[in-house]
C-alpha cells in the first residue's frame, strides 16, 4: 500500500473568520479565503483545516454548531465552499473541517426540539437530569467557568454543558445522534472534503453514575489556577494537571470513546485517503494504529513554557516510544486556543531569532506539522486592554469571576482575563502594511482590532520582500522538506550527546540521512553530532547551502538553525 498524503503533509490552520474578508464587514470569509490560496500554495502547504464554518451564533466562534450541513451566513454559501474545495484541489491542497461532536448550539434545532418537552422524541439527543435539592444534578464545572449544568426554566430540568451554556452537550449513548453525525460525516465526504479535526472529544462522555467530584476547588480556584497556568492548558505542571484531573476526571476521556472512533473510522474508510485528527493529545485514541484516529496532536509541545532541548528530548522520547503499530506523530505550535509560538517560547530579546528556531523545529521533527495562519510572519498575542472589545466568552467569564470571587482590581482583572482568554491569537491576519492589515478594506471595522505591529514588519507583503524574514525562511525550511525525504518520512534520532544548548536529530530514510541541528542559545556552539560522515549544508539560518561540515568541529552560531545532509 502507498503511504497515506496525511503522513507526508503540512497542515495549516486557518482560523477563518481572522483569515481574509472580501466584502468589508469586517469579518473574514470564504471567498477571502479562495483568494489567498495562491499565498497558500506559494508558501508550500499542502492542506488546510478550516475551524468551524457552520452556521452558528458564534458564542463559541463557530464551535457552538447550528446546523452541521451548512455555511455561516457571514463566511458565504455552500457554493462558495465548494468553490474553495475545487479551488483548494486545484492546487494540491487538500481540505480539512472541524467537526465539534460534542456538543452543538443551543439554537441547533435538534436542542430547540429537545428542551422544548419532556417527552418530544429528541429529548434524549441531550444529557438532561432533574436537580438536586433545587440545584443542579452535581457539582461537576464547566471547563469554561462556572456550572456545567443549566437549568431550562420551561421542563424544569437541567441540561449538561462541559463548555458554555450555550454548547449543551450531545448524548452519545444514543444511536440516534451518533447515525445524525456520521449523516453530516458523509455530507461533506461525498462533496470532496479530505477528513476532519474533530474537536473535543475526549469530552463526549460523562460518568453515568453523576457522582460529584471530590475535589476541594471550586470555580475561584479553577480561575486562580488558569490565570497562573502556563497557557490555561494543565499540560506541563504536575501539581495542576493533577488538580485538573480531580476536578475534571468524571467528565472526560471515559469509557466508550474508543467505540466512538472505531465507529467513525469504519465511515471515513467507506472513503479513499481521508483522515482523522483528533484535538486530543492521548496517543491511546490511535487505536492499534490502524482502527481509531490517524493522527493525535502532540499538545505538550505547546503546553509548555520551557521549550528547551532537554524537554523536547523527552518529549518525543516518550511520544514516539508510545505510539501503536504503524501510528504517525502530529507536532504543533500553536492554535487558536493558545498563545502565540513567537513570544510564547522566546526569551523577550531574540523572539525572531527563537521563532525561526521553533519553525525549524516542528517542521523537521518525525510527524506531521500543522501550523497556524499568522505563525509564518511572526505574528504575537494581542492583549485587548478594553473588556468591552473582548469576543472570547472565557476572558468575559473571567473579568467577571476575577473581580467577584477573587476580589481583584478590574485593571487587573482586565489583563489577567486577556492573557487567559483566547482573543489574543485570534485577531485577523496580517497581510500588508496598511490599513487593517490588509485583512479588511480600509475604512471596515474588523471584528476583532488588529495588533498594531503589523506596521513594523508583522505581515505578509512586508516580509516577501526581505529574505531574511521569518515567512522567507519558512518558505525555505518547507522547500528543503519536500526536498530531503528523509525530513519528511524518516525515522527520528537523537544525535546531540544530550547537550543542554542545542538539540541535534537525524531522520533517516531508505539509507540516507539528514541532520537538524538547532542552537536555543544567544551563544555560539560546540555541537558535537553523532554522525560519522562528512556534512553537507542543505539550509542554514548562518551559511550557504552546501558548505562541507566535519561532524566533529560544526559550531552553531547564536539560535542558528543547520539542516545537513549527511555523507
Ligand atoms: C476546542 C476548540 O479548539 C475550542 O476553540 C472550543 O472552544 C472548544 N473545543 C469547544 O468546542
Ligand atoms: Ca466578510
Amino acid at each position: 500500500m502507498s503511504r497515506e498524503w496525511w503522513r507526508d503533509a503540512v497542515l495549516y490552520q486557518i482560523y477563518p473568520r481572522s483569515f481574509a474578508d472580501s466584502n468589508g464587514d469586517g469579518v473574514g470569509d470564504l471567498p477571502g479565503i479562495i483568494d489567498r490560496l495562491d499565498y497558500l500554495q506559494d508558501l508550500g502547504v499542502d492542506g488546510i483545516w478550516l475551524s468551524p464554518h457552520y452556521p452558528s451564533p458564534q458564542v463559541d466562534v463557530g464551535y457552538d454548531v447550528a446546523d452541521y450541513t451548512g455555511v455561516e451566513p457571514e463566511y458565504g454559501t455552500l457554493d462558495d465552499f465548494r468553490t474553495l474545495l475545487a479551488e483548494a484541489h486545484r492546487r494540491r491542497i487538500r481540505v480539512l473541517i472541524d467537526l465539534v461532536v460534542n456538543h452543538s448550539s443551543d439554537r441547533h434545532p435538534w436542542f430547540v426540539e429537545s428542551r422544548s418537552s419532556r417527552n418530544n422524541p429528541r429529548r434524549d439527543w441531550y444529557v438532561w437530569h432533574p436537580g438536586r435539592n433545587g440545584g443542579p444534578p452535581n457539582n461537576w464545572l464547566s471547563t469554561f467557568g462556572g456550572p456545567a449544568w443549566t437549568r431550562d426554566d420551561g421542563t424544569g430540568e437541567w441540561y449538561y454543558h462541559f463548555f458554555f451554556a450555550e454548547q449543551p452537550d450531545l448524548n452519545w449513548h444514543n444511536p440516534e445522534v451518533r447515525a445524525a453525525m456520521y449523516d453530516a460525516v458523509r455530507f461533506w465526504l461525498d462533496m470532496g472534503v479530505d477528513g476532519f479535526r474533530l474537536d473535543a472529544i475526549g469530552t463526549v462522555f460523562e460518568d453515568p453514575t453523576l457522582a460529584d467530584h471530590d475535589s476541594p476547588l471550586g470555580e475561584a480556584d479553577l480561575l486562580r489556577m488558569r490565570l497562573e497556568g502556563p497557557a490555561g492548558r494543565p499540560h506541563d505542571d504536575k501539581r495542576i494537571a493533577a488538580a485538573f484531573l480531580r476536578l475534571f476526571g468524571r467528565q472526560i476521556d471515559q469509557p466508550g470513546v474508543h467505540e466512538v472512533f472505531r465507529e467513525l473510522r469504519g465511515v471515513i474508510d467507506e472513503y479513499d485517503d481521508r483522515l482523522l485528527l483528533g484535538e486530543t493529545s492521548r496517543i491511546e485514541y490511535q487505536g492499534t494504529g490502524d482502527d481509531e484516529l490517524h493522527l493525535v496532536f502532540n499538545f505538550p509541545l505547546l503546553g509548555t513554557d520551557r521549550l528547551t532541548p532537554e524537554w523536547i528530548r523527552a518529549n518525543q522520547r516518550l511520544r514516539l516510544g508510545s505510539l501503536p503499530g504503524d501510528a504517525w506523530p502530529c507536532n504543533t505550535l500553536g492554535n487558536h486556543d493558545t498563545p502565540r509560538m513567537t513570544g510564547r517560547f522566546g526569551d523577550g530579546e531574540h523572539d525572531a531569532a527563537l521563532a525561526k528556531v521553533h519553525t525549524a523545529l516542528v517542521l523537521t521533527l518525525k510527524g506531521t506539522p500543522v501550523l497556524y495562519n499568522g505563525d509564518e510572519v511572526g505574528m504575537t498575542d494581542f492583549l485587548l486592554q478594553d473588556p468591552a472589545l473582548f469576543r472570547d466568552g472565557i476572558s468575559t467569564w473571567a473579568y467577571r469571576t476575577a473581580i467577584a470571587l477573587l476580589g481583584m482590581a478590574p485593571g487587573d482583572a482586565a489583563a489577567g482575563a486577556a492573557r487567559l482568554g483566547r482573543d489574543k491569537c485570534r485577531t485577523p491576519m496580517q497581510w500588508a502594511p496598511a490599513p487593517n492589515a490588509g485583512f479588511t478594506p480600509p475604512g471596515a471595522v474588523p471584528w476583532l482590532p488588529v495588533n498594531p505591529n503589523f506596521a513594523d514588519g508583522v505581515n505578509v507583503a512586508d516580509q516577501e520582500r526581505d529574505p531574511g524574514s521569518l515567512l522567507e525562511f519558512t518558505r525555505r525550511v518547507l522547500t528543503t522538506r519536500r526536498r530531503l525525504r528523509p525530513l519528511v518520512a524518516g525515522e527520528y534520532r537523537e544525535a546531540d550527546g544530550g547537550a543542554a544548548d542545542h538539540i541535534a536529530y537525524v531522520r533517516s530514510f531508505d539509507g540516507e540521512e539528514v541532520l537538524v541541528a538547532l542552537n536555543t542559545t544567544a551563544a555560539s556552539v560546540a555541537a558535537r553530532v553523532a554522525v560519522s560522515r562528512q556534512l553537507t549544508v542543505a539550509l542554514s539560518s548562518h551559511r550557504a547551502p552546501g558548505e562541507r561540515l566535519h561532524p566533529q568541529e560544526v559550531r552553531l552560531a547564536p539560535f542558528e538553525v543547520l539542516v545537513a545532509t549527511v555523507g
